[in-house]
């Protein structure tokens, strides 16, 4: 019997790691010192408190049935009180507040709710994968907005040909962003809003890095900026807040006729997060302020010994002002799949290569701070050594 993909899947993006996996594989085989920079996954654990309230809720036999597709609404009014005491956005619990499956299952799924097969969608370059994915899975056309250092790594939206804008339905945006860590001000969603308005262009911004920033600087939600609501939705995760990349619990809010779009897509395909994880995020989602604030502090210290010690080095590479990634320009007549290479064989450090990202993320490596501070100083001994002695 031959077995034959989908042309939904063949449409994929190649796969263009298998050379690097390989030769990461071979080191952690042979046993060397692999320093893994490459995987945007917190290194540390969900917090005790969370854990407790999970151990405790799943005790409740009543926890154990399906639970409802939209979530508790315990959890939909904590949702909601967490964007108005963090963002001062006002939220309706059970219109303009979705619990999701992990922020990833929506941005893949939204637009299966509002792209006909031939529906055109803007989608940062480079960007999460999924926003590409979920996009040819609906059978939509991707028009790409490269992400660009002149720019700020924002996307130009006057640079934007009318009628691409006029036939797209659907624009993907993230900041804090990965891979760039780069970020945005309110005046650029403002922009965003009217684009979106003039062209009926359903925005979904990608907020999974706002509770991860640095010196001050407090990212601002989409959803703040007037009109914002009307025009699209946020979604946001525990992820990277909480460290509960397992546990897979996320958010979108805002427009509630789009939220009920994707509801309805989702009621046919999940059927909703364990009970006890609900509750144990209610408990993580009342104690955010403080989670955050220890959160920060280290990842500000890891920012800073990757961040200074490459540059002391001779790698001139920017401070971030958010997010855990490290958006490092390549040297040496390397791109970023051969440097990323050079970097494995060489150092035995694991960074991802920008190209994995997109097109235009060619030219520049991503580093993740998601091991501690004397790891972070031993890659850069190395890189150092390897590199620029
Ligand atoms: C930009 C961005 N958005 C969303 C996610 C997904 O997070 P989750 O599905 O764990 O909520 C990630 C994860 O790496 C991400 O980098």
């Amino acid at each position: 019997m031959s077995i034959e993909y989908a042309d939904r899947l063949k449409q994929l993006p190649p796969y263009l790691f298998e050379e690097i996996d390989r030769a990461k594989n071979k080191a952690i085989e042979e046993g060397r010192p692999v320093i893994d920079l490459g995987v945007g996954d917190p290194d540390r654990p969900t917090p005790d408190f969370i854990i407790r309230k999970l151990h405790e809720a799943s005790l409740d036999p009543s926890t154990h049935k399906y639970a409802l597709n939209r979530g508790l609404g315990a959890l939909r009014e904590e949702m909601a009180g967490w964007y108005r005491s963090r963002f001062k956005v006002e939220l309706d619990p059970d219109t303009e507040v979705l619990p999701l499956l992990g922020s990833k299952e929506g941005i893949a799924h939204v637009p299966l709710a509002f792209i006909n097969p031939g529906d055109e969608l803007l989608v940062p370059d480079p960007g999460y994968p999924p926003y590409n994915s979920g996009a040819v899975f609906a059978g939509g056309r991707v028009r790409f907005m490269p992400l660009v250092e002149e720019n700020g790594f924002l996307p130009d939206l006057d640079a934007i040909d009318e009628d691409v804008a006029r036939r797209c339905k659907l624009m993907h945006l993230n900041y804090p962003n990965n891979p760039t860590g780069a970020v945005c001000d309110k005046a650029f969603y403002e922009k965003v809003v009217a684009f979106a308005k003039k062209y009926d262009i359903i925005v979904c911004s990608d907020a999974a890095y706002t509770e991860i920033s640095f010196d001050g600087f407090n990212p601002p939600s989409f959803l703040e900026v007037e009109g914002a609501k009307d025009v699209g939705i946020e979604f946001h995760s525990l992820s990277k807040t909480f460290n509960m990349t397992g546990w897979r619990v996320g958010l979108a809010v805002g427009n509630a006729r789009v939220l009920n779009g994707l509801a309805r897509v989702k009621s046919n395909i999940d059927s909703g997060i364990f009970t006890a994880v609900q509750i144990a995020s209610i408990e993580a989602l009342k104690h955010a302020e403080k989670v955050k604030k220890e959160s920060v502090k280290i990842y500000t210290e890891r920012r800073d010994v990757l961040v200074d010690g490459l540059n002391e080095a001779g790698w001139k590479v920017p401070r971030p002002k958010a997010t855990f990634y490290v958006w490092a320009p390549v040297f040496g007549g390397y791109d970023s799949i051969s440097l990323a290479k050079a970097i494995l064989e060489k150092a035995d450090i694991i960074v991802t290569p920008g190209r994995g990202f997109g097109k235009s993320g060619e030219g520049y490596v991503r580093m993740a701070l998601t091991v501690g501070p004397e790891k972070l100083e031993e890659a850069v001994g190395r890189i150092r050594k390897v590199f620029f002695c």
